[in-house]
């Protein structure tokens, strides 16, 4: 992959503040961290700082409080995971930017860690506002951003304030943009890509420039519904999104004129409900009883996608086949994701795969650290897989 920009190997740290944007929005259940999946990941970035003897400045968000300051948002809450992960002092600022906090930072020795306060307690923050930026900024003497999930948010923390220091990406960045370029930039052909999940009106994007980047292009979930009434398929009383008929055939069309071959459902899991352990049947795709709904893919439907996938070289995935929150429901999503496992223990695939349903159901199906690359990225994901240019790797390549 050819970089556009600098990473920590290309900037002096030794001696300096290193303002590092991490993605801290690390889900919490009665203000502990439930998951800090996150926080390991940032692990790297931290601990090379401190060993090459800067002090790490952390900064990110926590939830969305608007602008304003919420107790319950504060990220002292994450003092005593940060502290177990990166095995040293957090010294916690309840200030984001201010006169007293960059004198704090200053006054900081080699080992510590300092952490400032959500950066979303401020307005200037989500504006991308230059006088927030400027005051960040004055925060450090290098900015390093390792937070690939906000990458999509055109913020002071992600995008404002590399005009004012000199930047870098982190390690967790620069393995995230990496993976993803094996994925889509500079794939080993031929690459499948799969794409779940509810609704095809928040992934109309992401299917329109799949079709031209990838030769296999499997729908599953709810969004196959969509297609499969699309095509004047029975679909009982599925989840299907009625107005979007049009859209998924303009889709199925360019797919065809660009070659990527699209794998609907050709067999289904029905049932009357949406509950555990409820009576369920498989059935063809086109057999769907007007009483019941759509609720996974069938077992034909695996196999096909199965050995279609034994013939890739690269997968990347997004959104599961099924209702995977629910057994029987989750057993196709399971299936895939056994099998791109193998393929990639054997060395035959490089499988990339994104997006908050995603991690959970690959964590469910026990696979999770099997995948080459798993991000737990989620809107940057999806724009990611849109073809978009996200603003906060813009700004990293100046
Ligand atoms: C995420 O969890 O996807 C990121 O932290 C971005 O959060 P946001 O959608 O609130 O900007």
């Amino acid at each position: 992959m050819k970089r556009m920009w600098k990473s920590l190997d290309d900037v002096e740290v030794s001696g300096q503040r290193v303002l590092t944007r991490l993605d801290l929005n690390v889900p919490m259940e009665d203000g502990k961290v439930s998951d800090d999946t996150r926080i390991r990941r940032a692990h790297d970035t931290v601990s090379e700082i401190l060993r090459r003897g800067g002090v790490p400045v952390l900064m990110s968000h926590l939830g969305r409080p608007g602008g304003v300051p919420d107790k319950s948002l504060s990220l002292k809450q994450l003092v005593p995971v940060l502290e177990r992960c990166f095995g040293t002092v957090v010294r916690f600022c309840p200030e984001t930017v201010g006169a007293m906090a960059e004198e704090a930072t200053r006054a900081c020795g080699p080992g510590e860690i300092f952490l400032l306060e959500n950066l979303r307690f401020n307005p200037g923050e989500s504006r991308n506002d230059d006088s927030f930026s400027a005051q960040l900024a004055g925060m450090g003497d290098v900015y390093c951003n390792d937070a690939f999930s906000a990458a999509h948010r055109a913020h002071s923390s992600v995008v404002g304030v590399a005009r004012f220091l000199p930047a870098c990406a982190g390690r967790q960045m620069e393995r995230e943009l990496g993976a993803l370029d094996t994925a889509l930039g500079s794939p080993d052909r031929p690459v499948m890509a799969i794409v779940g999940g509810s609704k095809i009106s928040t992934k109309l994007k992401v299917l329109n420039n799949l079709v031209r980047r990838v030769d296999h292009l499997v729908i599953g979930g709810a969004m196959a519904n969509t297609f499969m009434h699309a095509k004047g398929l029975e679909t009982g009383r599925s989840l299907v999104e009625q107005d979007m008929s049009s859209s998924a055939i303009a889709v199925l069309e360019s797919a065809t004129a660009l070659g990527c071959r699209i794998e609907l459902p050709v067999d289904v899991v029905v049932s009357r409900e949406l509950k555990k352990d409820a009576p369920a049947k498989t059935v063809a795709a086109a057999a769907c009883p007007a009483d019941m709904m759509i609720l996974d893919a069938g077992i034909q439907s695996v196999e096909r996608i199965v050995s279609s996938l034994a013939k890739c070289r690269t997968l990347v995935w997004n959104g599961p086949v099924g209702a995977f929150e629910i057994q029987p429901f989750d057993a196709a999503t399971n299936g895939i994701a056994a099998a791109a496992a193998r393929n990639t223990a054997n060395g035959a695939l490089v499988s990339v795969a994104g997006g908050g349903d995603t991690v959970s159901a690959l964590a469910r199906s026990g696979v999770v650290d099997e995948f080459t690359y798993v991000s737990t990225a989620g809107g940057a994901f999806l724009e990611w897989m849109e073809g978009r240019t996200l603003p906060g790797i813009a700004a990293l390549a100046g």
